[in-house]
């Protein structure tokens, strides 16, 4: 195959190193931004006065005619070609003759695939935000069908305090809210086009880079030719960006996992979403939540792999570059079918709201609440706390729940105990009386449900 550039060399690549410096085989999900790039380039071209407008509109036709043949499947992509900008110039040629010949005028493949890669991810971030948006709908709808279902809160893995299954869904959707608004703001730093910035130093033609920056929709224009064509920070923000949504993924997955497992109980999977044993017969295994935690690693993988293949690159551009787009496109991917996997399974979840109470009912959550009664009475917390950590010890030992312990015994340790001690710390009562902004009380989740239903059609 002969190269664009074979005019300085006496002898054909080696076959190996061909397939070696090749990157046809991933870039070519880029053809449509590549083919638009190309439009706006050769418009541009035309209305400039750099080549004649008759050419201009053969060459938008021809590239038209490429774009629709390649989504027809009339047009193979040829896999012997050294990348997709190479592949679609020198079909255009093929197609065109000498006309085609003349789109690369004033360009080159360092400022081309910086633009497509832009284009690309633009779209990409796009829909993984929509993606993200449909798990919020999600949360919302099953927090707010569970504002009063009661479950033990953790910390340390460790019965804590109560909260409801609500409030514990609102947080994982505060965390997927700030990921939408991590991916506004690394689209904002994608949304900048490098066309223009040629090879490195820019061109001696009289280019309009707002008028191709104005076609494609940009929302700016980079203002540095080297910085142009050598930066892609915006794809190791956004593999950042991924790498923290498969982070919230991989806890939320981590607790369904937990949750559904015999010790815990609170959530039944689908079988939709289940798979079983190859030996045991009675075994539903969390697979799906299991793969998506596991997926997490090669996210963060690519990221770490981004951010190597960069550092230590002098400018311009260097070919190392061109190990920038596998790692992101499989991180787009895998983002995109995790969020496709996990909201259905979500929705399809069964909660065990008997079992979860019941889960509160033990492990003394509601300790707290016994010395907040004291505090309330007039004594000072520190006192409060250390007469109700001797009580849970005494239940301990006698076998009791602070719920159950009769009031006598709670006078032998404070006069400030009365009956109303257990109204004051029955479950549902410290559940309903923590309506501190932010807290599990169903007005105040009831806020937060609304907040996030705000955000939703804030990003919409
Ligand atoms: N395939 C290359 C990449 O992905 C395109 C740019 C090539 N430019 C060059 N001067 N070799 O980075």
């Amino acid at each position: 195959m002969a190269k664009l550039w074979a005019g300085r060399f006496q002898k054909e690549l080696d076959r190996k190193v061909n397939e070696f410096n090749a990157s046809i085989g991933f870039d070519s999900r880029m053809f449509e931004q590549d083919i638009m790039g190309s439009i706006a380039h050769s418009q541009m071209l035309g209305e400039s006065g750099i080549i004649a407008e008759e050419d201009s509109v053969k060459i938008v036709d021809g590239l038209l005619g490429i774009l629709e043949d390649i989504k027809s499947g009339k047009l193979n992509i040829d896999y012997n070609e050294e990348d997709i900008h190479t592949f679609i110039e020198g079909e255009l040629t093929k197609r065109l003759g000498d006309v085609g010949k003349k789109l690369h005028t004033a360009r080159s493949r360092n400022d081309q695939v910086a633009l497509d890669l832009r284009l690309n991810l633009k779209g990409e971030i796009t829909s993984i935000k929509e993606l993200l948006l449909k798990l919020l709908d999600a949360l919302c709808g099953i927090a707010s069908d569970n504002l009063d279902t009661i479950m033990p809160g953790y910390t340390h893995l460790q019965r804590a305090q109560p909260v409801t299954l609500a409030h514990h869904l609102m947080a994982y959707a505060s965390m997927f809210a700030r990921d939408v608004e991590r991916l506004s703001d690394v689209y904002k730093r994608t949304d900048v086009l490098p066309l223009g910035a040629c090879a490195l130093a820019g061109t001696t033609y009289p280019i309009n880079r707002d008028l191709v920056s104005q076609k494609l929709n940009f929302g700016k224009v980079a203002f540095n030719s080297m910085d142009a064509v050598s930066d892609r920070d915006f794809v190791i923000e956004l593999g950042s960006a991924l790498s923290i949504v498969m982070t919230h993924l991989s806890r939320f997955c981590e607790e369904i996992i937990l949750w559904s497992s015999w010790e815990y109980k609170f959530v039944e999977l689908d079988d939709a979403y289940s798979t079983g044993s190859s030996i045991m017969p009675q075994k539903k295994n969390p697979d799906i939540p299991e793969l998506v935690r596991g997926k997490a690693g090669r996210v963060y993988g690519n990221l770490m792999g981004i951010l190597t293949v960069m550092k230590a690159l002098p400018l311009a551009y260097n070919k190392d570059m061109q190990e920038d787009k596998e790692g992101i496109f499989d991180s787009v991917d895998t983002v995109k079918i995790c969020l496709e996997v996990f909201t259905p399974m979500l929705l399809s979840c069964k909660f065990n709201k008997q079992i979860m109470a019941q889960a509160a009912e033990k492990g003394f959550i509601n300790a707290t609440d016994v010395a907040d009664y004291l505090t309330k009475k007039g004594m000072p917390f520190r006192d409060a706390y250390k007469i109700t950590g001797q009580l849970v010890a005494l239940c301990v030992e006698k076998n009791y729940s602070l719920n159950s312990l009769p009031i006598y015994k709670y006078k032998d340790f404070s006069p400030l105990f009365e009956s109303d001690v257990y109204d004051a710390i029955n479950l549902k009562t410290c559940v309903e009386k923590r309506t501190s902004f932010g807290g599990p009380s169903a007005e105040s989740v009831s806020k937060q449900i609304s907040i996030v239903k705000e955000f939703i059609k804030g990003n919409a």
